[in-house]
């Protein structure tokens, strides 16, 4: 069976069909232009990948139990990122719906210590891997069904370039899912704002990430996130602490820059629920963002009235 039309059969048949929160959570931005190759709904491919499919890990998938964390959900995802602020939320709802989450890590083994109790026995499954390695990359693919990619760096290191990270490593994955023949959903968490005309060195890698992401793999979803904030995040955590320790705060601009944060455990529920739909996010991007947008000013001084230290002033430039 091609792999687009075992993809198809997949979702058909052993993924939970479309609810309303799967499509009220996500805001369509764009759709790329693909040439559909097929009649489309539930009957044919939407979409077909040029590349000749593979049939390795294409193995039947059986649904079972009543959706809760011990049920069998047919997902089988690698989350690469997974360690990450975004991937302890993805990893945890894709664990409580019954989902098995490979977890590739390339650091010690304390980084996914805390994915661990997030899913039933044996379904969190990590797996040391190198991000320049192919065959490991492969490994940890070779028994999934999803890939999601969740790998994505906002500074350099002496290491790895933003071109590195934010493109390559991404254009490969896909490759490899293509190669692999029983993918059948991709998923790339970009970034709200990437594009190929950004000032922004990041923001250009994105961007083409996005454009390689979907020349190997058309029928993956693009997410592009706006600025996350949650417990772990690391925008309103860092100003609070400065505040905190220096009893300011530097704000460039006057702090007129407009940001629409978006809860974390939101944007892992968008991406759960583009799993969950009946093919409908398949080659799309979708941006989200919260339900407010404030200037950073704004922001600042929310944290400032939060701040124990009342002393707090504010620096503008
Ligand atoms: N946080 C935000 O506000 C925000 C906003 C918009 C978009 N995004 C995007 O959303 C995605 C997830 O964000 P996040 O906040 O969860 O990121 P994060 O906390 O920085 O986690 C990034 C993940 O990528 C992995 N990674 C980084 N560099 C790597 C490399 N050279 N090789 C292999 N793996 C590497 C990290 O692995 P290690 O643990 O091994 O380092 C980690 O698992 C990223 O693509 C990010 O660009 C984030």
């Amino acid at each position: 069976m091609q792999a687009a039309a075992w993809r198809r059969h997949l979702l058909d048949h052993h993924l939970s069909p479309t609810t309303a929160a799967a499509i009220s959570a996500l805001r369509s931005a764009s759709q790329p232009a693909l040439v559909p190759q097929g009649l489309g709904g539930v009957d044919g491919a939407r979409y077909m990948s040029a590349r000749a499919p593979a049939v390795k890990g294409s193995g039947h998938l059986v649904r079972k139990g009543t959706g809760g964390r011990s049920s069998v959900s047919g997902i089988i995802a690698t989350v690469f990122g997974a360690t990450g602020f975004l991937g302890r939320y993805l990893v945890q709802q894709l664990a409580k719906m019954g989902s098995q989450v490979l977890v590739p890590f390339r650091g010690c083994e304390d980084s996914h210590r805390h994915l661990k109790l997030m899913g039933d026995l044996g379904q969190i499954v990590p797996m040391k891997y190198n991000p320049r390695d192919v065959n490991s990359i492969k490994a940890v693919m070779a028994r999934s069904n999803v890939v999601i990619n969740l790998i994505g760096r906002e500074y350099e290191t002496r290491n790895y370039g933003f071109e590195e990270v934010n493109h390559r490593m991404a254009e490969q994955l896909a490759m490899i899912s293509t190669e692999h023949g029983g993918i059948m959903r991709f998923i790339q968490v970009s970034s709200l704002g990437a594009s190929a005309t950004s000032p922004s060195r990041m923001l250009r890698a994105k961007a083409a990430g996005e454009e390689s992401v979907l020349k190997e793999f058309p029928e993956a979803t693009i997410m592009r996130p706006a600025t996350m904030i949650g417990t772990e995040d690391r925008i309103l955590n860092r100003w609070a602490q400065f505040a905190k320790n220096w009893s300011f705060l530097p704000v460039v601009n006057d702090g007129s820059t407009k940001i629409q944060p978006v809860y974390v455990a939101d944007v892992a529920a968008a991406i759960v629920n583009s799993l969950k739909d009946d093919g409908t996010s398949m080659g799309k991007t979708y941006e989200l963002g919260g339900p407010e947008i404030y200037t950073v000013h704004e922001l600042v001084i929310i944290i400032q009235n939060l701040q124990i230290n009342e002393s707090c002033k504010l620096y503008m430039r």
